[in-house]
């Protein structure tokens, strides 16, 4: 519950998408209202519509005003900028590429608002975290009085044989008065004021108070408002860190933590053998497959290609024929290819040009057993399909009943996916940053 008011937290989701985050905060049992969406993209919203009722805000991010923000009165933004500035794919103009701009305009107008949010939670791209645009973020966090706890996490580390590593950034407001206090001191509306210095309390969790420097003399500490709860994060010890493991989740004894790292190959073993095995995630050769693809008269699009003919490829199992991989691709772009099996552990992240191109955009799944592993011609025998959408959908542990609306075709549903979140991930990740301590 968001503090003293006893209402359910006030949420704005931005770059919505198809609401990844917000089937996060539904796993991650948060009481929260979403108040807005916000998306430019119409295919996207479509999916979002479909399955949450409400269409997100249609426009550029990039126009929205501190005073149309104030009117949310959001406790907090679930942010997931696009991450193309920060990919190799994407040139790596980070913040010289107009696909950031909106990400750093929205943070600029935290400052400027009345009511501006208490908790912000952000996700990209392995990457950003050594960005120009990061670089921007933690200054506008820091100078408006937030404490930040940043993440490196992959769905492998939660039980799904999933490498989808991605950056997370998790802020909380400091107390109120002292909050009050960055504020006017950034917008200059106390201009005799010339520093800010803030004290930790006692138990080195929170901050209890502030001091300012006006001409040169430091006033008596500044206590924060005694009617607001303090907001602090469960485990403070990685307060301002980096850190690449969900120990601090799941409280689990910091003290063996080098560097915010725990990735000993013992540790990694430990993640990789508690994933769940890929044939999980698959609905093409399970026993339900047959009666799924029979019940499917409501028209979901993941059921649609399953009336078209079919063909065996020999292992037993029948598959459609779009997911076929074409034995010319094989011939061409086999070496390439990323290849898994039922029983893997581990597959490859599906990026939003999965279906499109081969190389580096999320894995083949073979069908057949092969002889030999590495040669072109043995491929060509393993029966080799795409992952469906609602494998991928499964993948990203989007629920059962996640459903694409049937106009969006297959090339969007891969794509819009691939922009889409690891909800295995984000729900332990939002549920943290909600959990009120103290
Ligand atoms: C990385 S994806 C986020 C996907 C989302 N988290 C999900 O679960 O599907 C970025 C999204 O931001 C949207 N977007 C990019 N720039 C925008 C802008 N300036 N204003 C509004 N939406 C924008 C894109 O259409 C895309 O859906």
């Amino acid at each position: 519950m968001a503090g003293e008011e006893e209402e359910p937290w006030r949420v704005l989701e931005f770059y919505s998408g198809i609401g990844g985050m917000r089937y996060s905060m539904m796993r991650a049992g948060v009481e929260a209202t979403m108040v807005e969406a916000f998306d430019i993209n119409d295919k996207a919203n479509d999916v979002y519509q479909h399955n949450f009722g409400r269409r997100p805000y249609q426009g550029n991010i990039q126009n929205l005003t501190a005073a149309e923000l104030d009117n949310y009165r959001a406790h907090a933004w679930l942010l997931s900028p696009p991450c193309q500035p920060y990919t190799r794919q994407g040139l790596q103009k980070d913040s010289g590429d107009a696909r950031a701009s909106s990400f750093i305009k929205i943070l600029d107008l935290i400052p400027e608002m009345s009511s501006p949010p208490n908790m912000l939670f952000v996700e990209n791209v392995v990457g950003f975290e050594t960005s120009d645009t990061h670089k921007q973020m933690i200054e506008i966090l820091v100078r408006t009085g937030f404490i930040t706890q940043e993440f490196i996490l992959t769905p492998l580390q939660f039980g799904v044989p999933y490498s989808r590593p991605r950056y997370f950034c998790l802020t909380k407001v400091l107390e109120y008065a002292i909050q009050w206090l960055c504020f006017s001191f950034l917008k200059n509306d106390i201009p005799i004021i010339e520093k800010i210095t803030m004290k930790r309390g006692a138990d080195t969790k929170s901050y209890t108070a502030a001091t300012v420097v006006i001409r040169g003399h430091e006033s008596a500490p500044i206590a924060p408002l005694a009617k607001r709860k303090p907001s602090i994060f469960q485990n403070p010890h990685v307060n301002n860190q980096l850190v690449w493991t969900p120990s601090p989740l799941l409280e689990i004894d910091v003290s063996t933590w080098i560097d915010g790292h725990d990735e000993s190959h013992e540790r990694w073993k430990e993640w990789l053998q508690s994933c769940k095995p890929i044939e999980n995630f698959l609905e093409l050769n399970t026993p339900s497959y047959q009666s799924k693809s029979s019940d499917c008269d409501a028209a979901t699009v993941f059921c649609e290609p399953l009336g078209r003919e079919v063909e065996e490829n020999g292992s037993g199992y029948r598959c459609p024929d779009q997911y076929v991989v074409p034995l010319s691709l094989i011939e061409r772009l086999g070496s390439a290819m990323d290849i898994v099996y039922p029983d893997s552990k581990r597959c490859c992240c599906f990026t939003k040009s999965y279906f499109r191109y081969v190389k580096g955009t999320g894995s083949l799944l073979a069908t057949v057993q092969p002889q030999k592993m590495d040669k072109v011609s043995s491929l060509k025998e393993q029966g080799l399909r795409y992952f469906t959408p609602r494998e991928v959908a499964n993948l990203h542990s989007l629920p059962e009943d996640f459903q694409f609306p049937p106009h969006i075709s297959l090339k969007q549903q891969y794509a819009l996916m691939g922009n889409s979140l690891s909800i295995a991930v984000v729900a332990p990740l939002l549920r943290y940053l909600f959990t009120e301590s103290l």
